[in-house]
């Protein structure tokens, strides 16, 4: 059994801690809530517990899937033993309906279905408020390679399929979602970090209600039912 030891980082929803395994580490989930680069925080109480179960749950329909992730096991309520990766410092952004930045940035209204999913590449620097990047910018300035970020692309296309039929089965509609990728140690791409509703934009397919963090972001209510609710669709029985 891997031993939990010392931290290794903390970012604003999570720690991560090295183990007595070199080609491990451990992610541990928090309450702590932060929306805009930052500025907005707040616990939201029980979210680490959610937002662990649904990340275990979804890693691993998507091994199944034949996508590769850091994914190990899952060792508490708030802990998962991971592969060690080298995070590449780009959010990986898919999007299926207008929401959010998109909606801002292109004028559509939100709900708007896209004619086909977009994937877009944020650079991951709070201290630049997460700036859009294209390819060129991500070659130019070597964050990826094109063929990593082709690989990135085709990866989130194919991460996407699986979620959004997982989704729909469960009445909810997979509005965008967020993804980082990383190396391990011979250099090969894994699907890294989470998949929960602090990531993933989810509304309920019939009544639109949103069940994810813009209820925090957007001072909705009902966060942490509509956090308990996420999490029980997506790991419970398909509906139809
Ligand atoms: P956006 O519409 O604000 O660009 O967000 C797109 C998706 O990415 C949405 O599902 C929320 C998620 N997201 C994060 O997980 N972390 C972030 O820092 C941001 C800005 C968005
Ligand atoms: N978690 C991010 C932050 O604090 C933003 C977000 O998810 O809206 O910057």
């Amino acid at each position: 059994m891997t031993q939990q030891q010392a931290q290794l980082y903390e970012g604003k929803a999570k720690i991560v801690y090295v183990t007595d395994d070199p080609t491990r580490v451990i992610q541990y989930f928090k309450d702590d809530a932060t929306a805009f680069d930052g500025k907005k925080k707040d616990t939201i109480s029980g979210k680490g517990v959610i937002n662990n179960r649904t990340s275990c749950h979804l890693f691993g329909i998507l091994e199944q899937a034949g996508v590769k992730t850091h994914f190990v096991e899952k060792l508490s309520e708030r802990e998962m033993l991971c592969r060690k990766l080298k995070i590449i410092p780009l959010e990986v952004v898919t999007r299926n309906v207008v929401a959010g930045s998109l909606s801002k940035r292109s004028g559509v209204a939100e709900g708007v279905a896209l004619e086909r999913p977009i994937v877009e590449f944020y650079y991951k620097r709070d201290d630049l408020g997460d700036p859009m990047l294209t390819e060129d910018h991500i070659a130019a300035f070597r964050i990826a390679t094109e063929d990593e970020v082709h690989t990135l692309r085709e990866a989130a296309r194919k991460i996407n399929q699986v979620l959004c039929k997982h989704m729909s089965e469960r009445g909810l509609d997979l509005v965008d979602f967020k993804l980082e990728f990383g190396r391990d140690a011979t250099g090969q791409i894994l699907l890294g970090d989470e998949i929960s509703p602090d990531t993933c934009r989810l509304w309920d397919s019939k009544t639109k209600e949103k069940l994810d963090k813009d209820r925090f972001r957007r001072d909705l209510g009902r966060i942490e039912e509509s956090y308990q609710d996420a999490a029980d669709r997506i790991c419970g029985e398909a509906r139809q």
